[in-house]
Protein backbone atom coordinates (compact mmCIF):
# COMPACT_ATOMS: atom_id res chain seq x y z
CA UNK A 1 0.00 0.00 0.00
CA UNK A 2 0.95 3.26 -0.76
CA UNK A 3 2.48 5.73 2.06
CA UNK A 4 3.87 8.82 2.19
CA UNK A 5 6.07 8.04 5.14
CA UNK A 6 8.66 5.28 3.85
CA UNK A 7 12.53 4.17 5.14
CA UNK A 8 12.65 3.52 1.25
CA UNK A 9 15.38 4.94 0.07
CA UNK A 10 15.63 3.90 -3.48
CA UNK A 11 12.33 5.41 -4.01
CA UNK A 12 13.43 8.79 -2.44
CA UNK A 13 16.46 9.05 -4.40
CA UNK A 14 14.47 8.58 -7.62
CA UNK A 15 12.10 10.94 -6.46
CA UNK A 16 14.31 13.32 -5.82
CA UNK A 17 16.27 12.48 -9.57
CA UNK A 18 13.17 12.89 -10.87
CA UNK A 19 12.92 16.50 -9.64
CA UNK A 20 10.40 16.28 -6.99
CA UNK A 21 10.62 17.17 -3.66
CA UNK A 22 11.16 14.63 -0.85
CA UNK A 23 11.16 15.05 2.98
CA UNK A 24 13.99 14.33 4.76
CA UNK A 25 15.85 13.32 8.32
CA UNK A 26 18.65 15.24 10.14
CA UNK A 27 19.71 15.06 13.41
CA UNK A 28 18.28 19.26 13.52
CA UNK A 29 14.94 18.67 12.43
CA UNK A 30 13.45 17.61 9.03
CA UNK A 31 14.37 19.17 5.90
CA UNK A 32 12.24 19.59 2.62
CA UNK A 33 14.81 18.71 0.06
CA UNK A 34 14.99 19.02 -3.79
CA UNK A 35 17.94 18.66 -6.33
CA UNK A 36 20.06 21.89 -5.78
CA UNK A 37 21.13 22.21 -9.48
CA UNK A 38 17.29 21.84 -10.62
CA UNK A 39 15.66 25.40 -10.43
CA UNK A 40 12.33 23.62 -11.39
CA UNK A 41 12.67 21.38 -8.35
CA UNK A 42 13.93 23.82 -6.39
CA UNK A 43 10.77 26.41 -7.04
CA UNK A 44 8.76 23.27 -5.53
CA UNK A 45 10.02 23.75 -2.24
CA UNK A 46 9.27 27.37 -2.11
CA UNK A 47 5.43 26.44 -3.12
CA UNK A 48 5.35 23.54 -1.00
CA UNK A 49 6.71 25.26 2.00
CA UNK A 50 4.69 28.78 1.03
CA UNK A 51 7.87 30.61 1.61
CA UNK A 52 9.28 33.87 -0.04
CA UNK A 53 11.87 33.81 -2.93
CA UNK A 54 13.49 36.42 -0.90
CA UNK A 55 14.55 33.72 1.71
CA UNK A 56 17.37 31.36 0.61
CA UNK A 57 17.82 28.05 1.50
CA UNK A 58 20.60 25.84 3.01
CA UNK A 59 21.97 22.78 0.48
CA UNK A 60 23.48 19.70 2.23
CA UNK A 61 26.23 17.86 1.03
CA UNK A 62 27.38 14.44 2.31
CA UNK A 63 30.91 14.67 2.01
CA UNK A 64 33.57 18.06 2.38
CA UNK A 65 34.44 17.33 -1.67
CA UNK A 66 31.16 18.92 -2.18
CA UNK A 67 32.14 22.31 -1.38
CA UNK A 68 34.24 22.59 -4.37
CA UNK A 69 30.85 22.26 -6.34
CA UNK A 70 29.88 24.96 -4.42
CA UNK A 71 31.94 27.30 -3.12
CA UNK A 72 35.04 29.33 -3.64
CA UNK A 73 37.54 30.88 -1.59
CA UNK A 74 36.61 29.31 1.30
CA UNK A 75 37.97 30.68 4.93
CA UNK A 76 39.89 29.31 6.75
CA UNK A 77 38.13 29.43 9.96
CA UNK A 78 34.92 27.69 7.88
CA UNK A 79 37.33 25.02 6.51
CA UNK A 80 38.43 24.24 10.55
CA UNK A 81 35.07 24.97 11.79
CA UNK A 82 33.58 22.07 9.22
CA UNK A 83 36.83 19.63 9.85
CA UNK A 84 35.35 20.03 14.01
CA UNK A 85 31.78 19.95 13.60
CA UNK A 86 30.65 17.85 10.70
CA UNK A 87 28.43 15.86 10.18
CA UNK A 88 26.75 18.07 12.69
CA UNK A 89 24.41 20.74 13.47
CA UNK A 90 26.58 23.63 11.84
CA UNK A 91 25.52 25.38 8.71
CA UNK A 92 28.32 27.87 6.94
CA UNK A 93 27.86 30.75 4.89
CA UNK A 94 30.29 30.72 2.24
CA UNK A 95 31.42 32.61 -1.41
CA UNK A 96 29.14 30.30 -3.89
CA UNK A 97 30.28 30.18 -7.09
CA UNK A 98 28.27 29.94 -10.66
CA UNK A 99 27.50 27.06 -10.50
CA UNK A 100 24.72 27.59 -7.75
CA UNK A 101 21.80 29.20 -8.81
CA UNK A 102 20.18 32.76 -7.40
CA UNK A 103 17.05 30.93 -6.90
CA UNK A 104 19.03 28.63 -4.22
CA UNK A 105 20.80 31.93 -2.40
CA UNK A 106 17.94 34.64 -3.11
CA UNK A 107 20.40 36.55 -5.47
CA UNK A 108 22.90 36.16 -2.80
CA UNK A 109 26.49 35.76 -3.02
CA UNK A 110 26.92 33.46 -0.26
CA UNK A 111 24.98 29.91 0.40
CA UNK A 112 24.65 28.13 3.56
CA UNK A 113 26.27 24.61 3.03
CA UNK A 114 25.66 22.01 5.81
CA UNK A 115 26.91 18.76 6.30
CA UNK A 116 23.96 16.75 8.55
CA UNK A 117 24.80 13.76 10.55
CA UNK A 118 21.84 10.88 9.96
CA UNK A 119 23.15 8.17 8.63
CA UNK A 120 19.57 7.68 6.62
CA UNK A 121 20.56 11.19 4.92
CA UNK A 122 24.01 10.37 4.14
CA UNK A 123 23.27 6.95 2.55
CA UNK A 124 20.84 8.99 0.31
CA UNK A 125 22.80 11.85 -0.55
CA UNK A 126 25.91 9.73 -1.26
CA UNK A 127 23.37 7.84 -4.63
CA UNK A 128 22.92 11.15 -5.70
CA UNK A 129 25.37 13.53 -8.31
CA UNK A 130 24.06 16.53 -6.83
CA UNK A 131 23.41 18.19 -3.79
CA UNK A 132 20.18 18.77 -2.18
CA UNK A 133 18.70 22.18 -0.87
CA UNK A 134 16.34 21.82 1.67
CA UNK A 135 14.70 24.49 4.16
CA UNK A 136 12.98 22.85 7.64
CA UNK A 137 9.94 20.90 6.53
CA UNK A 138 7.53 23.04 7.92
CA UNK A 139 4.92 25.67 6.60
CA UNK A 140 6.83 29.32 6.06
CA UNK A 141 7.10 30.68 10.11
CA UNK A 142 5.29 27.50 11.62
CA UNK A 143 7.26 24.93 14.19
CA UNK A 144 10.15 23.48 12.83
CA UNK A 145 9.33 19.00 12.47
CA UNK A 146 11.44 16.79 14.40
CA UNK A 147 9.31 13.58 13.59
CA UNK A 148 8.46 12.15 10.20
CA UNK A 149 4.67 11.92 11.44
CA UNK A 150 4.89 16.15 11.80
CA UNK A 151 5.84 16.95 8.28
CA UNK A 152 3.07 14.72 7.36
CA UNK A 153 0.45 16.53 9.59
CA UNK A 154 1.74 19.54 7.67
CA UNK A 155 1.87 18.57 4.78
CA UNK A 156 -0.12 15.34 3.91
CA UNK A 157 0.22 12.79 1.26
CA UNK A 158 1.78 15.53 -1.08
CA UNK A 159 5.08 14.86 0.39
CA UNK A 160 6.80 11.75 0.59
CA UNK A 161 8.52 11.99 3.67
CA UNK A 162 12.20 9.47 4.70
CA UNK A 163 11.76 8.27 7.97
CA UNK A 164 14.38 8.23 9.89
CA UNK A 165 12.61 8.51 13.32
CA UNK A 166 12.81 11.68 16.06
CA UNK A 167 15.64 13.81 15.38
CA UNK A 168 18.31 13.40 17.87
CA UNK A 169 19.05 17.04 18.30
CA UNK A 170 15.61 18.40 17.72
CA UNK A 171 16.38 22.41 16.82
CA UNK A 172 17.87 23.65 13.82
CA UNK A 173 21.99 23.98 13.25
CA UNK A 174 23.94 27.23 14.44
CA UNK A 175 24.68 29.53 11.18
CA UNK A 176 27.89 30.92 10.93
CA UNK A 177 28.96 33.43 8.26
CA UNK A 178 31.82 35.69 7.85
CA UNK A 179 33.08 39.02 7.77
CA UNK A 180 36.69 39.35 6.34
CA UNK A 181 37.58 36.56 8.95
CA UNK A 182 35.28 36.96 11.82
CA UNK A 183 32.78 34.31 12.48
CA UNK A 184 29.41 36.31 12.51
CA UNK A 185 26.51 34.03 14.36
CA UNK A 186 23.61 34.58 12.24
CA UNK A 187 21.64 31.96 13.98
CA UNK A 188 21.79 30.50 17.25
CA UNK A 189 21.67 26.55 16.56
CA UNK A 190 22.28 23.06 17.71
CA UNK A 191 26.02 23.91 18.07
CA UNK A 192 26.74 25.93 21.14
CA UNK A 193 28.62 29.52 20.23
CA UNK A 194 31.14 28.37 23.25
CA UNK A 195 32.19 25.68 21.50
CA UNK A 196 32.48 27.76 18.36
CA UNK A 197 34.65 29.95 20.02
CA UNK A 198 36.87 27.13 21.94
CA UNK A 199 37.33 26.39 18.17
CA UNK A 200 37.88 29.50 16.25
CA UNK A 201 38.11 32.33 18.85
CA UNK A 202 35.94 35.18 19.27
CA UNK A 203 32.65 35.37 17.40
CA UNK A 204 30.41 38.25 16.34
CA UNK A 205 26.61 38.14 17.29
CA UNK A 206 25.04 39.25 14.54
CA UNK A 207 22.25 42.05 15.75
CA UNK A 208 19.07 41.91 14.43
CA UNK A 209 18.48 45.46 15.39
CA UNK A 210 21.35 46.84 13.65
CA UNK A 211 21.24 46.04 10.01
CA UNK A 212 18.86 44.75 7.48
CA UNK A 213 18.20 41.01 8.05
CA UNK A 214 20.78 39.10 6.02
CA UNK A 215 19.08 36.04 7.09
CA UNK A 216 15.65 36.42 6.82
CA UNK A 217 15.01 33.93 8.74
CA UNK A 218 15.83 35.34 11.73
CA UNK A 219 12.92 37.89 11.32
CA UNK A 220 10.17 38.00 14.39
CA UNK A 221 7.73 35.80 12.91
CA UNK A 222 9.01 32.25 13.22
CA UNK A 223 8.89 29.01 14.84
CA UNK A 224 5.78 30.09 16.22
CA UNK A 225 3.31 27.90 17.30
CA UNK A 226 -0.75 29.09 16.67
CA UNK A 227 -1.49 29.43 20.16
CA UNK A 228 -0.03 32.83 21.47
CA UNK A 229 3.28 32.12 23.40
CA UNK A 230 4.57 34.33 26.09
CA UNK A 231 8.07 33.81 27.69
CA UNK A 232 8.57 34.44 31.43
CA UNK A 233 10.70 34.45 33.94
CA UNK A 234 8.55 34.19 36.41
CA UNK A 235 5.43 31.51 35.85
CA UNK A 236 4.14 31.76 38.75
CA UNK A 237 3.87 35.80 38.08
CA UNK A 238 2.78 34.95 34.48
CA UNK A 239 0.19 32.42 35.88
CA UNK A 240 -1.52 35.16 38.17
CA UNK A 241 -1.88 37.00 35.47
CA UNK A 242 -3.78 35.11 33.46
CA UNK A 243 -7.23 33.97 35.54
CA UNK A 244 -9.37 31.81 34.08
CA UNK A 245 -7.44 31.24 30.16
CA UNK A 246 -6.96 27.39 29.21
CA UNK A 247 -2.75 27.67 29.91
CA UNK A 248 -0.26 25.23 28.98
CA UNK A 249 2.81 25.66 30.57
CA UNK A 250 6.30 24.72 28.90
CA UNK A 251 8.98 24.62 31.78
CA UNK A 252 12.23 23.62 32.03
CA UNK A 253 12.49 21.53 35.09
CA UNK A 254 9.76 21.95 37.49
CA UNK A 255 6.51 20.33 37.08
CA UNK A 256 4.80 21.51 40.60
CA UNK A 257 3.14 24.62 38.91
CA UNK A 258 -0.79 25.06 40.04
CA UNK A 259 -3.14 26.96 37.59
CA UNK A 260 -2.27 25.29 34.39
CA UNK A 261 -4.35 22.75 32.44
CA UNK A 262 -0.93 20.96 31.62
CA UNK A 263 2.98 21.56 32.19
CA UNK A 264 5.29 19.94 29.80
CA UNK A 265 8.75 19.88 31.70
CA UNK A 266 11.65 20.29 28.96
CA UNK A 267 14.35 18.59 31.27
CA UNK A 268 14.07 17.16 35.10
CA UNK A 269 17.20 17.17 35.39
CA UNK A 270 18.26 20.61 34.11
CA UNK A 271 20.41 19.00 30.96
CA UNK A 272 20.02 21.86 28.06
CA UNK A 273 20.53 18.99 25.60
CA UNK A 274 17.43 16.75 26.75
CA UNK A 275 15.44 20.22 26.87
CA UNK A 276 16.41 21.01 23.06
CA UNK A 277 15.43 17.52 21.86
CA UNK A 278 12.36 18.02 23.57
CA UNK A 279 11.52 21.84 22.48
CA UNK A 280 9.52 21.49 19.42
CA UNK A 281 7.69 18.10 19.95
CA UNK A 282 6.01 19.75 23.70
CA UNK A 283 5.48 23.28 21.25
CA UNK A 284 3.57 20.82 18.96
CA UNK A 285 1.83 18.82 21.48
CA UNK A 286 0.59 21.90 23.34
CA UNK A 287 -0.41 23.74 20.13
CA UNK A 288 -2.91 20.84 19.19
CA UNK A 289 -4.70 21.36 22.52
CA UNK A 290 -6.83 24.23 21.74
CA UNK A 291 -5.11 26.09 24.63
CA UNK A 292 -5.54 30.18 25.74
CA UNK A 293 -1.92 30.64 26.10
CA UNK A 294 1.19 28.88 26.07
CA UNK A 295 3.61 30.37 28.98
CA UNK A 296 6.92 29.38 28.19
CA UNK A 297 10.14 29.58 30.72
CA UNK A 298 13.33 31.65 30.29
CA UNK A 299 16.01 28.82 29.73
CA UNK A 300 19.92 29.82 31.57
CA UNK A 301 21.31 31.82 29.01
CA UNK A 302 24.42 29.44 28.28
CA UNK A 303 25.26 26.78 25.93
CA UNK A 304 21.72 25.56 23.63
CA UNK A 305 19.69 27.60 26.19
CA UNK A 306 20.62 30.37 24.45
CA UNK A 307 19.45 28.91 21.29
CA UNK A 308 15.86 27.87 23.13
CA UNK A 309 15.83 31.28 24.37
CA UNK A 310 16.19 32.56 20.69
CA UNK A 311 13.43 30.24 19.33
CA UNK A 312 10.68 31.04 22.48
CA UNK A 313 11.24 34.57 21.67
CA UNK A 314 10.49 34.27 18.12
CA UNK A 315 7.67 32.07 19.39
CA UNK A 316 6.88 35.20 21.55
CA UNK A 317 7.08 38.18 18.85
CA UNK A 318 4.71 35.91 16.54
O1 LIG B 1 19.13 22.55 10.88
C1 LIG B 1 18.88 23.18 9.85
O2 LIG B 1 19.58 24.13 9.48
C2 LIG B 1 17.66 22.73 9.02
C3 LIG B 1 17.94 21.33 8.47
C4 LIG B 1 16.85 20.86 7.55
O3 LIG B 1 19.19 21.32 7.85
N1 LIG B 1 17.42 23.68 7.98
C5 LIG B 1 16.91 24.90 8.20
O4 LIG B 1 16.67 25.62 7.04
O5 LIG B 1 16.65 25.33 9.30
P1 LIG B 1 15.78 26.94 7.00
O6 LIG B 1 15.71 27.31 5.59
O7 LIG B 1 14.50 26.70 7.69
O8 LIG B 1 16.64 27.99 7.76
C6 LIG B 1 17.86 28.39 7.17
C7 LIG B 1 18.13 29.84 7.41
C8 LIG B 1 17.10 30.73 6.77
O9 LIG B 1 16.69 31.65 7.77
C9 LIG B 1 17.86 31.46 5.68
O10 LIG B 1 17.45 32.79 5.59
C10 LIG B 1 19.29 31.36 6.15
O11 LIG B 1 19.36 30.11 6.76
N2 LIG B 1 20.23 31.36 5.01
C11 LIG B 1 20.34 30.45 4.03
N3 LIG B 1 21.27 30.82 3.13
C12 LIG B 1 21.76 32.00 3.53
C13 LIG B 1 22.74 32.91 3.03
N4 LIG B 1 23.41 32.68 1.90
N5 LIG B 1 22.97 34.04 3.72
C14 LIG B 1 22.31 34.31 4.86
N6 LIG B 1 21.37 33.49 5.40
C15 LIG B 1 21.10 32.35 4.76
MG1 LIG C 1 13.05 27.02 9.08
Amino acid sequence: MFSAITTDLDRCRQLLKSGEVVAIPTETVYGLAANCMDDTAVEKIFKTKGRPTFNPLIVHIHSVEQLQVLTKNVPEKAKLLAKKFWPGPLTLILPKNEKVSDLVTAGKPTVGIRMPNHKLTLELLAGLDFPVAAPSANPFTRVSPTSAQNVNQYFGDAVTVLDGGPCIIGLESTIIGFEDDLPVIYRKGGVAIEEIEACVGNVKLYIREENTPVAPGMLGKHYSPKTPLLLSQNIEKSLSEFKNKKIGILSYYRDDYSGSLVTKVLSQSKNLKEAAHNLYQYLHQLDAMNLDIIIAEELPEVGLGRSINDRLQRAQNS
